[in-house]
């Protein structure tokens, strides 16, 4: 066995069960906030272990078999470090650089080599999650950790298909009658989104999520930098369906500076299909072209309520996430913690209101809802839905 595989035993073995053993004690505690002074032996070991797997593997300095090896030995390595820092070994408030050197050697020279963050990212758990007998990564074997990453992942792939299916309509143009198989296509995989958040919504255990599971996707630094934690929301899929709904736009300062942050928490190749999006002409844009001189053609209606039942669903999944998973799952825990523990609840670093107010944005973008803190799509909607009768 080589040196990666050996890690990446040790990762699915020995590391999920030491993180679980802590999270049965940080749980037990009075203060579930504070892993301070729990369980310290434990801790000591996942560091130790780790890092005696990792230098050989930094020596090796290899990096150059393959994107597949390079990529998933980059989330081991972040799987590693996500845990010090949720175990508070390392705390990117108090320092000034990772107390990690070889670790962080290790994740900066494949994510630069690679293009990505160098740390673990959302696809590591979600869409290139290895299974192997079964058993996909995780950072612990709590029934709700896995819950988590598994509706999730299931949500992610289904807005892929979604923005598939779009994507392939601008070929065809909105008039072509041989849309109507893409136009249900892209329903029926947001329906499905909807079908897993509610899920996620009914059975995820709210304790349990906060305390044991979010805090492994904390900021933390690499050498010098701090990088913010990942979340679900970290691939290109759902970005594609706003750009080509044309419920934003890249020419948003608001929107193109997200983008241009996100962007390197994603796949390569998500990277490279998201910037083609970000070029085309949007299926609003399309729309009201196109309303200007055929909105009384037969194709015209009968495609537009297609486009705008796809947006109707695309805002319910966005709502769901805002009004009942964030809320249900981020808020309202944070709501019952007494003052000055509330830093470090996100996964992106800012304060919690901060956080709430840009994902209200996103909300109201996603929506095409009047809204006091950002210009939406809701008049040209208004349009349509009169011309679509
Ligand atoms: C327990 C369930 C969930 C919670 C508590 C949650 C919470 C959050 C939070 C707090 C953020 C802001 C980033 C940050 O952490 O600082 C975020 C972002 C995001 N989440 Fe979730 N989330 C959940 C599930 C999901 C699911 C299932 C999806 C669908 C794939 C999703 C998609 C997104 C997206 C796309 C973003 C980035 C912002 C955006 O573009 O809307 N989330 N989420």
């Amino acid at each position: 066995m080589n040196h990666t595989e050996q890690f990446d035993r040790w990762i699915r073995g020995p590391f999920v069960a030491m993180n679980t053993e802590l999270e049965e004690l940080y749980f037990a505690a009075e203060n579930r906030m504070d892993p301070t002074g729990i369980g310290d032996p434990i801790k000591a070991q996942i560091r130790d272990e780790g890092r005696a797997l990792i230098l050989p593997l930094l020596d090796e300095g290899k990096t150059n078999d393959g994107f597949a090896n390079a990529f998933d030995l980059l989330g081991n390595v972040g799987f590693y470090m996500g845990a010090l820092r949720r175990h508070e070994l390392t705390n990117p408030d108090k320092e000034e650089r990772s107390p990690f050197p070889e670790a962080s050697a290790l994740a900066l020279h494949i994510g630069v080599s690679i293009g990505m963050v160098p740390r673990f990212a959302t696809a590591h758990l979600a869409t290139h999650n290895l299974a192997i007998d079964g058993k996909r990564k995780s950072f612990t074997a709590l029934e709700d950790e896995f819950v988590f990453i598994d509706e999730n992942t299931r949500a992610i792939i289904s807005y892929q298909r979604a923005a598939d299916a779009l994507i392939r309509i601008a070929p065809l143009g909105i008039s072509s009658p041989v849309t109507d198989v893409l136009w249900e296509d892209a329903k029926g995989a947001l329906r499905n989104v909807i079908e897993y958040n509610r899920r996620l919504f009914d059975t995820l255990d709210t304790a349990r999520f906060f305390f044991c599971v979010r805090p492994y996707y904390k900021p933390f630094r690499v050498g010098r930098q701090t990088f913010r934690g990942s979340n679900a929301g970290d691939f290109a899929g759902i970005n594609e369906l706003d750009l080509l709904l044309g419920l934003t736009r890249a020419s948003d300062p608001y929107y193109s500076q997200l983008l241009h942050e996100k962007l390197p928490f994603m796949m390569p190749d998500e990277q490279a299909r998201l910037r083609a999006v970000m070029s085309r002409r949007s299926l609003l844009d399309e729309w009201l072209i196109a309303a200007e001189s055929h909105a009384s053609q037969p194709w015209f209606r009968t495609n537009l309520r297609h486009y705008l039942e796809v947006c109707e669903l695309f805002a319910e999944t966005a709502r769901q996430h805002h009004h009942q998973l964030v809320s249900r799952f981020i808020g309202q825990p944070s709501a019952r913690l007494p003052e000055g523990s509330l830093k470090g609840i996100t996964a992106s670093g800012p304060p919690l209101p901060v956080m709430l107010r840009s994902l209200q944005i996103l909300h109201d973008l996603r929506c095409a809802e009047p809204s006091e803190l950002t210009a939406t799509a809701h008049a040209e909607f208004a349009r349509l839905r009169a011309l679509a009768g």
